[in-house]
This record gives structure tokens, sequence and C-alpha cells, in this order.
């Protein structure tokens, strides 16, 4: 099966990557990553990919007028590497209608809820909104994105408890165990030509 090509765009830690890079390197995705973005020079993430001899660019959002030109410079160097997919894992950017014209239907984020659990916010805010809301599950979801901020077609979801005791920390590290196996099975879906946009609804051939 051919290899589809991946831009990842990060801007923190890249544990996200990282599930990413260790499945492709067990042979469980027919992907490359072309290239990882990071808006910030000290996220981790580029660390991570570097040690696996992945391509990685720092394209800082401060060091242009407007967010137009930010989001060219991304779609130049996406575009350079030739990626069929863009993976936004943890990348704390908005992206404009522009950038998500530009890769319609080829844009994938992962949320750390049950979208449209949290819609819009990010990270311990996240969990922080779940453990007040009372909900006795969270979990994680993979989804398309649109011009509609958290609100693109659903991928993939995976469900955890919420216990009477958590803290922040504990549902996060429980949620996050979870990404890590959503987001390449997603990537994967995708690059097995097995998904289809059916208008809000994802189908899985
Ligand atoms: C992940 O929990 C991801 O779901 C979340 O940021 C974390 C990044 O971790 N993303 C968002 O909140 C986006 N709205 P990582 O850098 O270790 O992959």
């Amino acid at each position: 099966m051919k290899k589809i090509r991946l831009g990842v765009l990060v801007s923190g830690r890249g544990s996200n990557l990282q599930a990413i890079i260790d499945a492709i390197e067990r042979g469980q995705i027919p992907a490359e990553i072309a290239i990882v973005i990071s808006n910030k020079s000290d996220a981790y993430a580029l660390q991570r990919a570097q040690k696996h001899n992945i391509p990685t660019v720092v394209i800082d959002h401060k060091a242009f007028a407007s967010r137009k030109d930010f989001e060219q410079a991304l779609i130049d160097e996406l575009d350079r590497h030739r990626v069929d997919l863009v993976c936004l894992a943890g990348f704390m950017r908005i992206l404009s209608p522009y950038f998500v014209e530009h890769y319609k239907n080829r844009i994938m984020n992962i949320h750390p809820a049950l979208l449209p659990v949290a819609k819009g916010l990010y990270g311990e805010h996240v969990h922080k909104a779940v453990l007040e809301s009372g909900a006795k599950f969270s979990g994680c979801t993979v989804h398309f994105v649109t011009e509609d901020v958290d609100g693109g077609p659903i991928i993939i979801q995976r469900v955890v408890p919420v216990k009477d005791d958590d803290t922040v920390e504990s549902l996060a590290e429980r949620v996050l165990a979870e990404e890590h196996r959503a987001y390449p099975e997603a990537i994967r879906l995708f690059a097995e030509g097995k998904l289809e946009i059916v208008g809000r609804r994802v189908k899985i051939k």
C-alpha cells in the first residue's frame, strides 16, 4: 500500500506525536512523517522528532504580522513537503478558514474530551470543565478540522470513566492513554482510504 505523507503540527510535549511515530515504526500505519512543525522553539516534541530523524521546523506565530501570513508560512512548508494529511497534535493555535480550505478534509485534530464536550477549550481547561460538570465519563475525540473550531466530523472517540477522587492530572493521564490509541488508529483508517465524510458524520468503510 502506498504510504501517505504526514505533516504534524505541535506546540509542546508531543506525546501524541510519539504515539504516531511508534505506530509507524511498528508498521501499523502506511505513512511517513514528512515534516514536524512547531510554533514554539522549546517544544519537547521537536526533540522527539529529531531522535527519529524526522525533519523539523519552527514557525513562530509571533514573527508574523498577521494570522494569514503565519498560516501562509505553514502552508508553504507543508506543500513543500507534499503533505497528504495534516495532524494537529497539541497544536495550540486556531487555524482560520484560509488554512482549513487549503487542506479541506485533510486536517485532523485530537481533543481530550468527548466532543462536543469542552468544545473550544484546550489542555487542562478541558479536564477542569469535565470534572465541574459531574460527568461520569470522559475520553478523547479525533475529528476532521473545519472552520467550526472543534466542530468538524468525528472520526473516533474513546471513553474513560471519571472517578470520584479524580484531579485534573489523574483524569488527563487516563484520557491521554486513550489518545495514544485513538490518533494512530484514525490516521491508519485515513491512510487506508477507509474514511468517508457524509455530512457531519464520518463513515468507516
Ligand atoms: C493532548 O491532551 C491533546 O488532546 C490536547 O493537548 C494535549 C497535547 O499533548 N489538545 C487540545 O487540548 C486541543 N484542543 P501532547 O503534546 O503530549 O500530544
